[in-house]
């Protein structure tokens, strides 16, 4: 088996793939304000070009896939790229990030298709910053969705939470409440710079500062995870939810980074602050071999950089949207 081993020796074993660039919210941070320019339906992979490249991919060492987008759930008959993905050879985890407001009707179906745990994203518990961060009033949707996966066994459910200077950061106390009786793993994510989401230095709120929040009233302690991860985790005593810390931009985790990425157009991504290395869809458009296509993924790879520019650099990096990406 070829394996997806960078210059640095990196094994790559995650990939997350975007079904689509559509959404149903308008996250100030994540979709630049003047909108995006939608891909044609020609320009997407079909599930079945996308099932080909996940199976040749699991069978270059990939083991976990999550799937993503824009907003996964709003693209049509989801379930059967989810069916068709969980029966891949060798692939031991079929995750799903989202927004969750098609959640409260879709969970139990996604967990009959073989998904096997669920991301929700989710700023703020307060209906009129929900609106005002998504510009939709649907944090109800939200958090029936939460309630559907739960009660559907997406336990633990991961909530990300993006914490922005100013926008949420006064809500962290509320978050690590709400999960003081739930299984949910809370992460609390610092806001990353993308094409024109108007980031800037003075809305992060580095992981340092959110944690010293939580422990003016809790004790964090510690759990011990696995080398890739990049979440810093702990639990609360008393607490049946967890926390966790997504430190991208004070702490990195390029030198243990296992992931690749594919975007809704088919464009290969081996950093997710860098542009795609190449673009498959022509490939696999063209009756290429797999051994062709195995070819370009490693000659991608291998353009992988041992990690990405520092943090006062990244802001003005050529790179796509998050709503383009992924996450
Ligand atoms: C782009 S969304 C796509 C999936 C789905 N629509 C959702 O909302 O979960 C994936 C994740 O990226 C996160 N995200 C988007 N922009 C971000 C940014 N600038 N910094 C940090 N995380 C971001 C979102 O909060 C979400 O958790």
């Amino acid at each position: 088996m070829v394996k997806l081993i960078d210059s640095f020796g990196r094994v790559h074993t995650y990939l997350r793939i975007s079904v689509t660039d559509r959404c149903n919210l308008r996250c100030m941070y994540c979709m630049p304000e003047e909108g995006i320019k939608w891909k044609q339906k020609e320009e997407i992979l079909t599930y079945e070009e996308l099932f080909r490249i996940a199976k040749l991919l699991v069978s270059m060492g990939v083991n976990k896939i999550r799937i993503t987008g824009g907003e996964p759930l709003v693209r049509k008959d989801i379930e059967s790229l989810i069916s068709s993905l969980s029966s891949i050879k060798g692939l031991n985890r079929l995750s799903m990030t989202t927004n969750a407001l098609l959640l409260k009707d879709n969970a139990y179906k996604l967990k009959l298709c073989g998904l096997q745990s669920l991301n929700v994203s989710l700023d703020t518990l307060q209906k009129d910053k929900f609106i005002w961060i998504t510009k939709r009033d649907k944090l109800n949707h939200v958090l029936e969705g939460i309630n559907s996966a739960l009660v559907c066994g997406f336990t633990p459910l991961k909530l990300n939470v993006v914490v922005i200077k100013g926008i949420n950061d006064d809500e962290i106390m509320d978050f690590v409440s709400f999960v003081k009786d739930k299984p949910i793993n809370i992460r609390f994510i610092e806001f990353m710079p993308f094409e024109n989401n108007r980031w800037d230095y003075s809305k992060l709120v580095p992981y340092e500062k959110m944690k010293n929040v939580i422990q003016g009233k809790y004790e964090l302690i510690p759990i011990k995870g696995n080398k890739s991860d990049v979440a810093k985790d702990f639990c609360i005593e008393g607490f049946q939810g967890t926390v966790s810390f997504i430190t991208s931009m004070t702490e990195n985790f390029c030198s243990s980074c296992n992931r690749i990425r594919l975007t809704a157009d088919g464009s290969f991504k081996t950093c997710l602050f860098h542009k795609p290395e190449c673009n498959l869809r022509a490939f696999l458009r063209t009756e290429a071999s797999n051994s062709k296509i195995s070819e370009m993924i490693l000659q991608a790879l291998k353009l992988k950089k041992i990690g990405h520019e520092p943090l006062e650099e990244l802001a003005n990096i050529e790179n796509q949207s998050m709503i383009q990406i992924g996450g």
